[in-house]
């Protein structure tokens, strides 16, 4: 049985008319990714994720424990997969269970007055870095771990080795070689992982774990989801019928898929996804541009667009069934702001129509809109919810034909920043 519904009565598609039709080419697909002889094949090593990562959970959550009886702050160096990911999970989790560790994340940009407050806050506080990097060589985290490894070093000494954490390939690269020299604990990204793949990895699941959250619960639900999106079927299988949608909706001449959530802890699951899709399928001219939306929030700025804007716009609803805590709404005698109609409602009630209405005006407005529906945040969902996104994700990018596991687009910035900063190597 699926963890998650699909639900596509606002989608203006059916299952029988437009979706299963596609069954012969997915089947294809699936074989495909199965048998890894599609593109980037080399890089098919999430598919069965759960199953292989539970003999690395041990370890992973014995440095995390470590870390907690160090340390009140994590530093978390990483950029794309190598963040994404572990911020999504926390913020995701931040209702089921208070933090154990507070969680900061550096490298992840390149501004100085953050880095530098962080150095700042640091100075006074018991903390252990975490520095993630497949390639070892990422300028954003590299320059990061090289400001805080020396702030490290300055308060603790020889001591400070024991609050590294390196998380990289397994014999390649800068960030390996470095972590060999000075003997820090290693955890390996594996080499047919690619960076958006691996928050199921020690790149999510250590920052997750120090922060006390419980992986078996992750992995439980990654491998729920690793079984149910096993089959081809489509009338079974919803991570291939979302992205059979998408694809029918690209073709159709639509360009943005929006992700919209009325849970503020979400916020971060769709920067996750945003890169997932974009980085995977954004190639050759081709692809949906992934966009998200906070409603309510935005609902009193980007509202206005969804409503009535150019229609080149689908809207995929991430909904959540049962609140982790919930808060009523109070009655006041004088009832100034006219709010008494709604004395003794539960504010998730509250949020649960405004999605309701929004739903239906977006779907008046001429906006396609698919609703994944998941029961509750929590670390289940969570994983089952990645696996479900990741499988979808090779599957609508198959279908592109483009190859979901390269970035080659990513280095065209990288070498105009090294020439203009006169990296040796780099012509100015
Ligand atoms: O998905 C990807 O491969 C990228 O987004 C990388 O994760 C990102 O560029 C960071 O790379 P690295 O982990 O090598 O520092």
């Amino acid at each position: 049985m699926s963890y998650l519904k699909l639900d596509i009565n606002y989608a203006n598609k059916t299952l029988k008319k437009d979706i299963l039709p596609m069954q012969q080419k997915v089947c294809e697909i699936h074989e495909m990714i199965h048998n890894k002889t599609g593109l980037g094949n080399d890089f098919l090593g999430w598919v069965d994720l759960p199953n292989k990562i539970q003999k690395e959970l041990p370890q992973i959550t014995e440095a995390a424990n470590k870390i907690r009886s160090q340390s009140e702050v994590l530093v978390v160096i990483g950029i794309g997969g190598s963040y994404l990911g572990a911020q999504a999970g926390l913020d995701y989790l931040n209702n089921y269970e208070a933090p154990h560790v507070e969680v900061i994340f550096a490298g992840h940009q390149l501004s100085s007055t953050y880095l530098s407050k962080l150095v700042r806050y640091l100075e006074y506080r018991e903390f252990s870095i975490n520095v993630i990097s497949k390639s070892g060589t990422t300028t954003e985290p590299a320059i990061a771990f090289r400001v805080l490894k020396e702030l490290i070093e300055k308060k603790y000494g020889k001591d400070a080795k024991d609050r590294i954490y390196v998380t990289t390939d397994q014999k390649r690269g800068a960030l390996y070689q470095l972590a060999v020299k000075e003997d820090y604990q290693r955890f390996v990204i594996p080499d047919d992982v690619g960076g958006r793949f691996s928050v199921l990895t020690a790149v999510g699941l250590l920052p997750l774990a120090a922060a006390g959250y419980n992986l078996n619960e992750i992995i439980s639900g990654a491998m729920h989801a690793q079984n149910r999106y096993f089959i081809d079927k489509l009338e079974d299988n919803e991570a291939y019928q979302y992205a059979v949608l998408r694809y029918l909706y690209y073709t159709e001449g639509f360009k943005v898929e929006a992700i919209a959530s009325y849970d503020y802890e979400l916020s971060y699951l769709a920067e996750w996804w945003k890169q997932l899709f974009g980085e995977s399928e954004g190639k050759d001219g081709k692809a949906l541009f992934p966009a998200s939306a906070n409603f309510t929030t935005d609902l009193h700025s980007l509202g206005q667009y969804f409503q009535d804007g150019p229609r080149f716009l689908i809207e995929t609803v991430l909904s959540v069934d049962k609140v982790a805590s919930d808060i009523k709404i109070p009655f006041v005698e004088e009832d100034n702001d006219g709010l008494n109609y709604l004395a003794g409602e539960k504010l998730s009630y509250v949020n649960k129509q405004a999605m309701l209405g929004t739903i239906q005006a977006h779907h008046e407005g001429g906006v396609p809109i698919m609703e994944i529906k998941i029961p509750e945040l929590t670390p289940y969902s969570f994983g089952y919810l990645v696996y479900f996104f990741e499988k979808a994700c090779a599957m609508s990018a198959y279908l592109l034909e483009v190859n979901p596991f390269d970035q080659p687009g990513v280095e065209k910035y990288k070498k105009n920043m090294f020439k203009l900063l006169g990296k040796p190597g780099h012509d100015k």
